[in-house]
């Protein structure tokens, strides 16, 4: 995310426009009512209503129609939803173990998941993974308080389409009537509505939500109980582990209990927050997966297809969610792996991808897809990692750079193309994707 802080201009309009008056119109009240509120990067995104204007916090205009109308284009807005069905009645354990694999199976049994990542899983980059294999999707953490008050901030920080599917919708949440009511608004536009138990960061600590309320699990299963009895769409949970496998154990156990049809668990403890210095513990995921009976999602060490393979090996775990890996390298899932991950040392191989290439094709998914620049910019620094270590002059102008646009931006991809010295990406000498597949290694257990 860009250090500072934001202004933008048309917000594009992705939400069903008849569910705005719904909401009170509070942009400014929110933040007065509560100035000691927590800056979370929802919070700084949202910031933008009170402090000075930043181009990187504008949203990237669709080229196509600003050169028809001479203006910053409106985004393509999403059909509307159908009249919200009735949440299902209430179930017995069993019915709801059944219905939680019925969905997942509905989905085609997502396997390979691109996690939530807050201000890099937006809908352009969901799109460039799910063209390189991505089974399924998390959206950035959305908070739901600001998400339900603020429709500017919804305008701008979640944007879907339909082929963005099969699709969570993540939320960082402390009071279950909130949650409920941002949950509401993006029910008929996903296939989970999903819970950040996760987030370890001091922002998490501050604003009382993420991995902080493994203190307070009342709390949490309150959370997870609205949303299952009053959604329509199955309830997710993204976990990490506590120290003691046994409070691992019954954590999950109690959010299975409280109606969530699906947990990713994050191999780290809340404190492990260093993910290249803390191995994910594979065997807590197993224990888990073992003691669950709804699907189970494998979180962290997932950096190439081999890594996927040993992951659902050892876990038995039904998927795996890659995060940090993936901007790196988008077409990890297609079987393509980054130089250092490579086996064989030889970069001579063919079958490469060059970066600067999946820079070009996500910058084409943004001109279609607008998100704020500073997501673009983001994206571009991790994808063309490689690029810029060898030609760290353009880096700087880049950084340099205030006002980002789309003419500006493939042109200086063209030239780090023409420089020549970024490393392709390889992809592996068998393709492990189709051996999963075709195995069926994580064959779901239901
Ligand atoms: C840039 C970035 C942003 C993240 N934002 C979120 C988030 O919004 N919600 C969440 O649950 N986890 C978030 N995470 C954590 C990841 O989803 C994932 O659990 C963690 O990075 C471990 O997976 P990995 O080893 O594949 O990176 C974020 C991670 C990164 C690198």
């Amino acid at each position: 995310m860009g250090p500072r802080s934001a202004n933008r201009t048309e917000p594009s309009r992705m939400l069903p426009r008849r569910l705005a008056p719904l909401l009170p119109n509070s942009r400014l009240l929110f933040r007065s009512l509560n100035p000691s509120l927590a800056m979370s990067p929802a919070d700084a995104a949202a910031a933008h209503l009170t402090t000075a204007p930043d181009p990187d916090e504008d949203i990237c205009p669709s080229p196509a129609a600003s050169a028809a109308s001479g203006a910053p284009a409106a985004p393509e807005e999403i059909a509307p939803p159908v009249p919200t069905p009735l949440p299902p009645p209430p179930a017995s354990a069993e019915e709801r173990v059944e219905r939680a694999w019925a969905h997942w199976r509905r989905l085609g049994s997502p396997r390979l998941v691109v996690a939530p990542m807050v201000d890099n899983s937006e809908l352009p980059f969901r799109m460039l993974c799910r063209r390189y294999g991505a089974d399924a999707a998390y959206t950035p953490m959305l908070h739901s308080r600001i998400f339900s008050e603020n429709e500017k901030h919804r305008d701008m920080e979640f944007t879907t389409c339909k082929e963005d599917r099969p699709l969570f919708v993540q939320f960082c949440a402390n009071d279950p009537d909130i949650l409920l009511q941002a949950a509401k608004l993006v029910e008929a536009h996903c296939d989970y509505v999903d819970l950040n138990f996760g987030c370890p960061q001091r922002i998490a600590k501050r604003g009382y939500y993420g991995a902080f309320l493994m203190d307070n699990l009342p709390l949490v299963k309150s959370l997870v109980q609205s949303l299952s009895e009053n959604l329509c769409v199955p309830v997710s949970c993204k976990i990490r582990i506590f120290p003691r496998l046994e409070d691992t154990l019954a954590y999950a156990k109690m959010l299975e209990e409280a109606g969530a049809s699906l947990v990713a668990v994050h191999g780290r403890t809340r404190d492990e927050k260093d993910g290249k210095k803390f191995r994910a513990d594979w065997d807590a995921i197993k224990a888990v997966k073992d003691a669950l009976r709804i699907p189970v999602l494998a979180n962290g060490n997932i950096r190439h297809m081999e890594d996927v393979k040993s992951c659902l090996q050892h876990t038995g775990a039904d998927g795996v969610l890659s995060a940090e890996p993936l901007l790196e390298n988008p077409a990890l899932f297609a079987g393509f792996r980054t130089k250092e991950w490579k086996e064989d040392g030889n970069e001579d191989g063919d079958g490469g991808l060059d970066p600067a290439d999946l820079a070009i094709e996500y910058l084409k998914l943004c001109e279609q897809y607008p998100v704020p620049w500073r997501m673009i910019r983001s994206h571009l620094h991790k994808l063309l990692g490689s690029c810029f270590r060898v030609h760290p002059q353009v880096r700087e102008e880049f950084n340099a750079q205030t006002k980002l646009t789309f003419e500006g931006l493939h042109d200086m991809v063209k030239r780090l193309k023409e420089l020549g010295g970024g490393i392709p990406l390889y992809r592996d000498q068998t393709s492990l994707q189709s051996q999963i597949v075709s195995n069926g290694l994580a064959a779901s257990n239901a």
